[in-house]
């Protein structure tokens, strides 16, 4: 048996209960992918902070960057964030070192994924991404394996767990935005600058990511129209109720005439349907293919526990010699996003 040596760069909620999880399905996790996985080397900014594990004997990376030249690690977690900087220096070096990476980077895969890619291909490994969308739902299998067969139409999700969260809050216990804004930062789920959460952004970065593997077309961020949740108030949230809605933070994705629309919104959606019953933490994503007709997926979109089932399930993959190109078709296959013009509301 071939053991798998991974480092884990960045000890946080994801990275902590990534480490947390291996340990604990250890054997469980052999059986799946037919070789034992093994964590080597660590990297955080704080050594002296409690992980919820022993760092004892593991390789500890001051800079997180250096681990992409460890002949002791053969896959990378990255969990640090962030699209540019150290989390893309790291996945770029590591990618051209022949390793294979794992992330929970939408913000990276959705400004650099194309790039990250061809990289890839070309040194024949993988950077691979279950977490980046949807925390433990695993929408990115279903949407590139499990769907494969169908020309998709239509993508919508709730894709951010922070706001799903503040709006079932604010809606069931009449709260502040504020103070349960705070509570979800306290639980792990936002972002660290959480403006990402509430402004649209981390929904958008997810959404282009799905537009990428639904359409088969290159990730295009900056086509989408983006709306947060802060003009939101709790008379919004009220009026609505009464008048037989919920309001929900969507990504919207759909082939027109014209070309893809991409859009991030608050949208009242009526109480009697699925997608409007999804609360708190739970993300959901709707699909439509020609063949297999409408799909739902839904779950828990963020925290520790979710997100790490998420990660662990594409270290399995690559443990178990599994490899998909990384958007469902190789890099250079990817048409360019032609885009629609985007309506007003
Ligand atoms: P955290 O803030 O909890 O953890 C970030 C970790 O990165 C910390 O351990 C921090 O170190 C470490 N770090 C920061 N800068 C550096 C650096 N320069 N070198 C090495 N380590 C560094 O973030 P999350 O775990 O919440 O998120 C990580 C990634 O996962 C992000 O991309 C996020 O978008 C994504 N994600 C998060 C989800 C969630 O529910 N939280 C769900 C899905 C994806 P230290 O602890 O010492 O400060
Ligand atoms: N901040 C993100 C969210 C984490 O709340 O959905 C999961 O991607």
């Amino acid at each position: 048996q071939n053991v798998v040596k991974i480092g884990v760069a960045g000890l946080g909620t994801v990275g902590a209960g990534t480490v947390k999880l291996l340990s604990e399905h250890r054997d469980n996790l052999t059986d799946r992918s037919g070789s034992p996985m093994i964590v080597t080397a660590v990297s955080a900014r704080d050594r002296t902070r409690d992980r919820g594990f022993s760092t004892d004997g593991l390789t500890w990376y001051e800079d997180a960057r250096d681990m992409a030249q460890d002949a002791n690690v053969d896959v990378i977690v990255e969990t640090i964030g962030g699209s540019d900087g150290i989390a893309y220096e790291l996945c770029k070096t590591a990618l051209e070192a022949g390793k294979h990476v794992v992330t929970a980077n939408k913000a990276l895969i959705a400004l650099h994924g194309v790039e990250l890619a061809r990289i890839a291909d070309a040194n024949n490994v993988t950077i691979a991404y279950e977490a980046a969308v949807a925390g433990g739902v695993p929408v990115i299998k279903a949407l590139r394996e499990g769907l494969s067969g169908n020309v998709v139409s239509r993508v919508t999700g709730i894709l951010n767990g922070t706001c799903n969260y503040i709006l079932t809050t604010m809606r069931e216990q009449g709260r502040d935005f504020a103070d349960v804004l705070a509570e979800a930062q306290k639980l792990g789920y936002a972002e660290a600058d959480p403006s990402f959460d509430v402004d649209g952004i981390d929904a958008a970065h997810k959404l282009a990511i799905l537009t990428s593997l639904a359409f088969g077309v290159e990730v295009d961020f900056d086509a989408i129209a983006v709306e947060g949740i802060r003009s939101v108030s709790a008379l919004d949230i009220q009026m609505a109720e009464e008048l037989g809605y919920r309001i929900k933070l969507l990504g919207i994705a759909k082939q027109t005439p014209e070309g893809i629309e991409q859009r991030v919104s608050p949208v009242l959606v009526d109480r009697n349907t699925q997608i409007s019953k999804v609360e708190g933490v739970f993300n959901a994503v709707a699909l439509e293919g020609d063949y297999v007709g409408p799909v739902i997926l839904q779950g828990r979109g963020a925290g520790e526990r979710p997100t790490a089932s998420a990660v662990v399930a594409d270290l399995v993959d690559i443990a178990a010699g599994r490899k998909t190109p990384v958007f469902g078709v190789a890099a250079e296959r990817l048409k360019k996003n032609v885009r629609a013009p985007i309506e007003k509301h």
